[in-house]
Order: structure tokens, then sequence, then C-alpha cells
């Protein structure tokens, strides 16, 4: 029986699923589910990298502890996908205890082979990356080309890998493997990469603590990617499915190219040292842009799949089916493997055309035809002609490159064969017309065309299903069938269509993929593109500066709530180059206080908004309301200290709801940083 180990990476949780998180995972998605309706056994991992410096960083500036703060955008991770219909069967946390566990034994195991040895690390570190970087892969001022930004020159204790004794054994791996490195011209360039030499690598790290500590020596804690590369392997450790699914099944790691050579060269190295079995393929994709932008973090964080699936839905009247739309475009219109542009207008083009006007219509006037001439049920399948024949025949010929374009993982191709299917029934229609047969009175003639295409719609209603499996289910009721419950052993999608039985109940409904009129259709581009221009105009940082009449607040979002603040879209450094020099006597105008958060309440009806009570040094704590609750839960700023603008008129939200201040944050809505100040400093402090 075959078995099939699907994985995505691991995301780093300083960040909250965006696009490019999210098409790694629908593809791996979309593979588990072909697999699946194979009958194959199948399992898939995703889930979240939650050590290292980076995150320890990004905790701190938030205020909170480590531990507390992965939690929180880990669980952002694991709610996200269900959302665009991905169903992982496990979610690894790299804080887990049975991780650390299992990372630790990989650890020992390594020791004893000789494998890792104690020495003195010195180069320049990205956090970014999180790894060391040569001189030759920095740009002019030691910036990092992925991050742009400055690499820091770290000197360090730390226990080495013996990366360079593997560099033969992996080319040799590569070499009688050849599917081991997909696509293809990736494997010269990590080839390339081998050859121009192997170093050691440095994997533990003893500057901060956030991290797996090595055993017997806790002064060092691993380092981040040797920690994280473990996960599919330390996932599948608490069961049998070790066996199963790693000694005995055909293990697909798939990453984004950014990250291959973790995967295609440390990760295999690590495993041959520990003498276990290698994964069968890494396949590196490309790199999505949005609307022709690079997807720079903030513009990440604009890049909202679930908003964009959300908003899809929302047009098209149905539960799940932006998801749908989503992962058909994502699958189709870019060819894994190589970089492509997403782009919201063709995402609607695509949408009318390959769904509403081909498949949906397919379905749509084959139904239309049976209520009319069938009285709603599967008709006889009769005597084929050489239409049918022919048809058969072509359908046939897809299917079968519609399975090997999965099993090489290529679901463009595969989308693109399924369509070829739905165009060819839709000529089909068109050449046998049954109205015409209908007319002569041939019953018969009618029967055979329209078993035929009830018959080919469901085998469509099979063959799509792995990327749009919410819209397959629909199809298939309103073809009288029920949804597909995949089980081990049972073939779904063995070349040839099932003929539909005669006297089967049809179910026609609303149309599978309304057409998104212009209107609608700018409506949807119009509300979703907002979030992109705020995010590209990159001003990020809330400044506060004190102008005669009050506050004057630059920020992409509105954090905070003020009568006088204004919001633009000016950049950061045009801020810093536009603000006016004040005085201390104007800047001590806006009346700054530490603030302890005593309460904290969502606000019923209004998505963005929380209310505070903040203990300010007063009789009473302030009511404050805030555009918080996109980062926030209010569990999470109860106990905090926060910068509040004590002397702001205060601001009316109707329904009696006013607020008497301001916190001072920084960043888009969806991630906001809130200002803060060390833990003694007591409520009501003045900030000067
Ligand atoms: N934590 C590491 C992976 C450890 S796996 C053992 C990491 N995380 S990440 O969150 O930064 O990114 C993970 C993956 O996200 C990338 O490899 C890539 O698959 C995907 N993408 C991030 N941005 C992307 C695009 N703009 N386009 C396509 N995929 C992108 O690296």
């Amino acid at each position: 029986m075959s078995r099939f180990y699907i994985t995505t990476p691991i995301y780093y949780v300083n960040d909250v699923p965006h696009l490019g998180t999210a098409y790694t995972t629908i593809v791996a998605d979309a593979l588990r589910r072909y697999h699946l309706l194979r009958g194959h056994e199948t399992r898939m991992l995703t889930g979240t990298d939650e050590h290292g410096q980076k995150m320890e960083r990004e905790a701190q500036a938030r205020g909170l502890s480590p531990a507390h703060f992965v939690k929180t955008m880990s669980d952002r991770f694991e709610a996200a996908w269900p959302k665009l219909e991905v169903r992982p069967d496990d979610f690894i946390r790299t804080t887990q205890e049975r991780h650390v566990r299992s990372v630790q034994d990989l650890w020992r195991i390594l020791e004893s082979r000789g494998d890792l040895y104690e020495g003195t690390y010195e180069g320049w570190y990205c956090y970014g990356c999180e790894g060391y970087k040569t001189e030759k892969e920095l740009l002019p001022g030691n910036i990092c080309p992925l991050h742009n930004r400055a690499v820091e020159w770290l000197k360090e204790e730390t226990y080495f890998f013996r990366l360079s004794k593997y560099a033969n054994k992996l080319l040799d791996h590569y070499r009688e493997n050849p599917g081991f490195i997909e696509p293809e011209s990736r494997r010269n360039e990590v080839i390339s990469f081998i050859e121009s030499g192997l170093k050691d690598l440095s994997v533990s790290r003893t500057t901060f603590t956030w991290g797996i500590p090595v055993p017997g020596n806790p002064k060092h804690v691993m380092y981040v990617w040797f920690d994280a590369l473990a996960n599919y392997w330390t996932a599948l450790q608490d069961s049998d499915d070790h066996k199963k699914f790693w000694n005995e099944g055909t293990v697909i790691h798939l990453v984004g190219k950014d990250i291959l050579r973790f995967h295609a060269v440390i990760w295999p190295a690590v495993l041959m040292s520990a003498g276990l079995r290698l994964p069968d393929t890494v396949f590196a994709h490309g790199f999505l842009t949005f609307g022709g932008q690079k997807m720079g973090k903030s513009l990440r964080n604009a890049v909202d799949p679930l908003a964009i699936a959300r908003a899809f839905g929302d047009a098209i009247h149905g539960e799940n089916s932006g998801a749908d739309v989503l992962r058909y475009q994502l699958l189709r219109a870019i060819a894994l493997g190589q970089d492509g542009d997403f782009d919201l207008g063709a995402m609607v083009e695509r949408y009318n055309a390959d769904l509403g006007k081909n498949l949906g219509n397919l379905l749509a006037r084959t139904l239309g035809l049976c209520t009319k001439m069938t009285g709603g049920l599967v008709p006889h399948p009769g005597e084929w002609t050489a239409l049918e024949n022919e048809l058969f025949a072509a359908v046939e010929g897809h299917w079968v490159e519609v399975l090997d374009a999965w099993d090489a993982i290529e679901p463009h191709r595969a989308l693109e064969r399924i369509w070829a299917i739905s165009s060819l029934a839709n000529q089909y229609v068109d050449r046998a017309a049954p109205w015409a047969e209908d007319k002569k009175g041939n019953r018969a003639r009618v029967d055979t065309i329209l078993n035929t295409l009830l018959s080919v719609l469901g085998g469509l209603s099979e063959l799509v299903w792995p990327v749009l499996p919410s819209k397959s289910d629909e199809m298939r009721r309103q073809l009288g069938l029920g949804p597909l419950a995949p089980t081990v052993g049972e073939d779904w999608l063995a070349p040839g269509l099932e003929i539909r039985q005669a006297g089967e109940a049809l179910a026609p409904g609303a149309p599978l993929f309304p057409t998104l009129d212009e209107t609608r259709a700018g409506a949807l581009v119009e509300a979703l593109t907002p979030r992109i221009a705020e995010a590209a105009g990159t001003g990020e940082v809330t400044v506060l500066t004190a102008a005669t009449s009050g506050a004057t607040k630059t920020s992409t979002s509105t954090s905070t709530s003020t009568s006088t603040s204004t919001s633009t879209s000016t950049s950061t450094t045009e801020v810093a180059a536009a603000a006016p020099v004040v005085t201390y006597e104007q800047f001590s105008l806006v009346d700054l206080r530490v603030g302890l958060v005593k309460a904290c309440e969502r606000v019923p009806k209004k998505d963005k908004l929380l209310k505070l009570a903040v203990d300010i040094g007063e009789a009473e704590p302030r009511a404050i309301v805030a555009g918080l609750a996109l980062s926030f839960q209010p569990e999470q700023l109860v106990g905090r200290r926060v910068v509040v603008v004590a002397n702001l008129a205060p601001r009316e939200f109707g329904k009696g709801l006013v607020s008497h201040g301001m916190l001072v944050a920084t960043g888009p809505s969806e991630k906001l940083v809130l200002a803060t100040v060390d833990a003694d400093a007591p409520p009501g402090a003045k900030l000067k």
C-alpha cells in the first residue's frame, strides 16, 4: 500500500499567515487530497517554528513572555488553515514537549557518531534569516539582501556539526536519486553550492536562552534551524507513524526556494549522520509577488489570504466558496516551481472564465436540460455513437495526464487537463445538440447525450476535489451524488468514467460560480485594494508630533482613538524629514503617562475596537477605546504597562462609548506593537 507523508515548512510566528505561507500550505493540502482520493494512506504536517532570538526579541518588543507570544501567534496559524479548506493531520509547534524531547534525542545520536564538536564561531549574523552570512552574500554596508537590514558581528562558543564530511555523500545521493530535489533547475543550484565548498555548521548559541537546551550543556541552546528541520521527524516519534510514514512511505517536503538549501543540504546530512532514511523529494516552489509588488513584510501583512477568501465568498454568496476560488487561482495561475504574480483582477477574470463560464456553465446547462427533458432524473445511457466514443477516449487521455501531473507535483498542469475535459464536454453539448434531438422526438438519443454529460460531470466532481473541495461537494449534491469520502485502498481516480445509473434523482441548485459582473468585481477588488495600498505606504511607525493644536498621528492605521489625530500614509522617513522642530515646552504639552491596563473587553459589533480600563494614577481607571482588536486578545493586555496620551480631548464612538485617552503604538492594524516602559515605572508616571 502506498503511503505519503507531505510536509510544509513550519512558519515563523513573528508574522501572521499571509499569501506566501498560504500558498505552500494550500499546495500541500491539495496534494494530500489527491493522494487520499487515490486511496493512499496520507499524512500532512504543518506547524510553527517558535524558537530563536528573533522570536525572543519580538516578544520583548511587545512586553510579553516568549512562551505567551509564540502561543498566541501559533494559534493564529492553526486557526487560519481550516478557513482555507486546509486540513492537516498534525500541527507541530517546536515548543511542544514531544518535539523538544525528540530533538534532544537526535542531538545525542549525532554526538554519539562524533559529528558534533565544540569550538568558537565568528561571523556576520542575520536575525531575519537566523543564519550566518558570508561577506560575499552581503550588500555594501553589511546589509542582508533578503531582509534589507544590517547584519551583526557575533563571536561565541558553539557546537559545530560536521557538515563538510557529508559533501560527497550528498552529491552521490543527488546523482543516484534525481527526484530528490525538484524542480531540476534547483538541483543544479544546490550541486554548485556544495561544489563551492561546504563548511561545518554552527549549531548552538550561548547569547540567549529561548531555544532547546543542548543535552548535557544547557549553557547552549540549539541553533533554530537544527531544531526546526527536525520537526518533520519528531512529529512522527510518538506513535508507529515513524515506521509507517518515514521508513516505509514517500516523504515529500514542500518548501519555498528561499529555504531549499536548509532542506536539501543540512537536513539530509543530519539524517545521514543519524543513520536515518532520507526524504524522497524536496520540492522548491517559487515566490509570489502581489499585484507586481514584492511581498515585503509590511505588504505581506495586508495580503491576508483569509480576507481575500472571505471577500470572494461574500461576493459569490457561498460558505467556503472564496477559499476554493483562492485555491484554484493560486494553483492554476502559477506553475509550481516558478515565481508568479498574484493579481486580484486576474483572479476575477479567471473565476468568471474557467469556473463560471466553463465548469459552472457545463453543470448548469446539463442540469437545466435534464429538468426539461428527463424529469430531473438520470436517463439511460443507451447506445453510444462515434461522438460519445470520441469524447470518452479524449476524457480518458486527459484523465491519465491529470494523475501524471499530480504525481509529478505539478498542480497547474493537473488543473489545465481537468479544464480541458470540461471544455470538451461543453463542445460536446453543442455538437450533440440534445435540444435538436428532442425536437425530432429522438428520446433515446437525448437520454444518451444527457447521461454522457452527467457521467463526465461526475468524473469532474472527483477530479476537482483536491483543489475545490467545497465546490466538489456542492456539484455532487446537484448531481445527486454524495460528497466524496475517500478511504484507504479505494481509488476514486482510477482512469475511466463511471457511467451513471438511470433513475437516480438530480438536485439542481443555485449556479456553482455565479458570474461576477463588472460592478461586483470592481467592488470586490476595491474592497481589498486599500489594504494593499495601505501597507505599501510603509508608514508603519506611529509618530507623535506636538503641534500646538494637539497631537498629530502619522500612521497607516488608526490604532488608537483621538479626536485630533489625522491618519496619512506618508512613509516614516518622509515624516522624519517633514516633522517641524519643536521646543521642549511644545513637546511637554502632550501629557504622556505610564498606564497599567486593569481590564479589557471587546466592543460589540465593532471588530477593530477594544475598550480598556487603564490606571494612570487617578482615582478611577481611564476608559480608553482603541483599535487594537485585530492584533490582541483582550486578555493579553490585562496587566500590561502602556504609554497613554492623557490630555487628548475625549472622543465619542456613539451609543455612549467615549474614549478618554490614547495608547501609543506602531504598526498596521493587524500587527500593532504597543509602546511600553520598564515594569518599575508606577502607573501615572509622566514620560518626559
Ligand atoms: N521557519 C522557517 C522554515 C523552517 S522549516 C523547517 C521559515 N519560515 S517562514 O515563515 O519565514 O517562511 C516559510 C515559507 O513561507 C517559505 O519558505 C515559503 O515557503 C513561504 N513564503 C514566504 N513568502 C513567500 C512568498 N512571497 N511567496 C511564496 N512563498 C513564500 O522560513
